[in-house]
C-alpha cells in the first residue's frame, strides 16, 4: 500500500555516507523490545534512526555504515534464523533476507558482534555512535576502541574522534522529503478522519476509551498498525491533565472532551487534538475558553512561515494566550507583566508545537550550536498547538470555567512560501463541531451483545 520504495533507503543512506566521509564509521542500535508483564512485552516499536535509514524492523539490530569498505558499505547484525524461536515468536528474515530483502553488503548474526564489528572500526579517525541508549553495547565499543588501539604489533587503527550520530542524522530527518510528505499526508487524513467519527459517535454515558477503539480501529482500517502515541481521551476534568491517557471514565453530558490522537502510518505519525461538547452543544463557559484557543491557535497559523522560529511562534502565542486569560477572568494585571511574570504557564504550560515526523515529538535541533534559534524552512512539518487547562481545583479561577481543558493542534509543513496544513480539514470551528457530535448511533454499527 504506503511501502516506501527501497530506494529512498538507499538514498539515505547515500547522503549520509557522503556526510560523514571515508575517515569514517557510524554505528547504529535497536531500541530494546520492553516488558509490558512477567514474561509478555509490549509490542516492538523500531528504533526511528534504523527505520529510516534501513526500513529494518526488528530488535537487537545493529547498523554499521563504513564508506569506502572494500566489501561495501552497509553491514548489518540482525536475529539469526532458528525455527524453535520462530515457531514461538515469529519470523526471522536472518542474515540472508537483510542482504536480499534490505540491500545489506554484507549481515551476519547479531551473536557475531564481537568478531566481526571491530574490524569495520579499523583504520577510521572517526566513529558516529550515541552513547547513553544502551549501556551493555557502549561498554562494548570502548572495549573495542580499547583492542584496537593496543593491538600489538600493529599501529593504532582505532576512531581517535567520536562524535554523537545523531548530530547527522537528526539533521536530515528534520527536512522531509516529496515520499514522506506524502506519508504524512496520509497520517494526518486518517488521523483526521477518526476524530471526526469520536465526535459523531459520542454520546453521554459510554466510557472514554469507547471514543479510543473508534479512533484506534478507524487507524487500524487505513493501514496503521498503531497509534503514533497513547491516545489521549480525556471528558471534563481530565482534559487538563496534559497526557492523560487513563481514558476509562464515564462520559457525563455536561463534559467538554479533549481528544489528542494520530495514528502512525509506515512509521510517520499525525498528531491532532479536538475538543467537543458530549452533547453537542458547549455550554457558554466552554464556548468562551474554546473560542479563545481557536483565535489563538489560528493568528499562530496566520503567522507561521519560514524565516520565522519556535522561539518567535512561543512568545507571541504566549502573549495573546495572557490576553485571552485576562478577558477569561483568569488572570488580572498588565499583559507586559503578566508575560515578564510568566503567569500563563499555570493555565498554558507546555510550548507550541514540536518538531512532526517519524516521532512524534521529532528530532532535530531548534537552535543552533551558538544558542541561536533556527529559522523554519521548506520541508520541516511543525505541531501547532495552544491550550487553556482550568483544573477544576483551581479555586482563584471562575468557578463556571473550572474543569475545562482545551487544545488545538494542527500539523504543518512549511512550504517555500508559507505552509501546508495537513490537518486543516478536521472539524475545529464550533458551528463545525456542533453539527456534527452525536449525529450517529454507535449501537446501529457495533451493538453490544
Ligand atoms: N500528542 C502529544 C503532543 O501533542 O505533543
Ligand atoms: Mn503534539
Ligand atoms: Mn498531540
Amino acid at each position: 500500500m504506503y511501502s516506501l520504495d527501497p530506494d529512498i533507503f538507499a538514498q539515505r543512506r547515500a547522503d549520509l555516507i557522503d556526510r560523514i566521509g571515508e575517515e569514517s564509521v557510524a554505528i547504529f542500535t535497536a531500541s530494546p523490545h520492553q516488558t509490558r508483564s512477567k514474561d509478555t512485552r509490549f509490542p516492538y516499536r523500531p528504533s526511528s534512526d534504523i527505520l529510516y535509514l534501513t526500513g529494518f524492523r526488528e530488535p537487537e539490530t545493529v547498523v554499521v555504515l563504513a564508506p569506502g569498505h572494500e566489501d561495501g558499505d552497509f553491514f548489518m547484525f540482525v536475529r539469526p534464523r532458528d525455527e524453535d524461536a520462530e515457531r514461538w515468536d515469529g519470523r526471522r528474515p536472518g542474515p540472508e533476507g537483510a542482504c536480499d530483502d534490505w540491500g545489506a553488503d554484507q549481515a551476519w548474526p547479531v551473536d557475531d558482534v564481537d568478531d566481526k564489528l571491530p574490524e569495520l572500526l579499523a583504520g577510521r579517525d572517526t566513529l558516529y555512535y550515541t552513547l547513553g541508549n544502551d549501556s551493555e553495547f557502549d561498554a562494548r565499543v570502548t572495549r573495542w576502541l580499547n583492542e584496537l588501539r593496543h593491538r600489538r604489533g600493529k599501529p593504532p587503527a582505532a576512531p581517535e574522534k567520536l562524535v554523537d550520530a545523531r548530530d547527522i542524522i537528526h539533521e536530515m530527518r528534520l527536512r522531509k522529503r516529496p515520499a514522506e510528505l506524502e506519508l504524512m499526508r496520509e497520517a494526518a487524513d486518517v488521523s483526521a478522519q477518526a476524530h471526526e467519527l469520536a465526535m459523531k459517535y459520542c454520546r453521554p454515558g459510554i466510557r472514554e476509551y469507547e471514543l479510543q477503539a473508534i479512533i484506534e480501529y478507524h487507524f487500524q482500517r487505513h493501514g496503521s498498525e498503531f497509534p503514533a502515541y497513547p491516545s489521549i481521551v480525556g471528558s471534563g476534568d481530565n482534559a487538563t491533565i496534559l497526557h492523560y491517557n487513563e481514558n476509562r471514565d464515564t462520559i457525563e453530558p455536561d463534559d467538554l472532551i479533549l481528544i489528542d490522537a494520530g495514528c502512525e502510518l509506515e512509521f510517520y505519525a499525525g498528531d491532532i487534538t479536538r475538543c467537543f461538547p458530549a452533547s453537542g452543544e458547549f455550554s457558554p463557559a466552554q464556548r468562551d475558553v474554546y473560542q479563545s484557543v481557536l483565535e489563538i491557535q489560528k493568528a499562530a497559523l496566520d503567522e507561521a512561515e519560514p524565516g520565522m522560529n519556535l522561539d518567535e511562534l512561543q512568545s507571541n502565542c504566549e502573549r495573546r494566550t495572557t490576553r485571552a486569560l485576562i478577558d477569561l477572568g483568569l488572570l488580572e494585571g498588565s499583559v507586559d507583566e503578566l508575560v515578564e511574570e510568566e503567569a500563563f504557564k499555570q493555565y498554558f504550560p507546555h510550548k507550541i508545537g514540536h518538531w512532526l515526523g517519524i516521532d512524534v515529538h521529532d528530532v532535530g535541533p531548534y537552535r543552533h550550536t551558538d544558542g541561536s534559534w533556527r529559522s523554519f524552512e521548506a520541508g520541516m512539518a511543525l505541531t501547532v498547538e495552544p491550550g487553556i487547562y482550568i483544573p477544576e481545583s483551581d479555586e482563584s479561577a471562575p468557578a463556571e470555567l473550572r474543569g475545562i481543558g482545551v487544545r488545538i493542534e494542527d500539523d504543518i509543513v512549511f512550504t517555500s512560501q508559507g505552509h501546508e496544513n495537513l490537518t486543516d480539514h478536521c472539524p475545529k470551528s464550533i458551528d463545525a463541531i456542533e453539527d456534527i457530535v452525536g449525529t450517529e448511533d454507535i449501537d446501529s454499527v457495533l451493538p453490544v451483545q
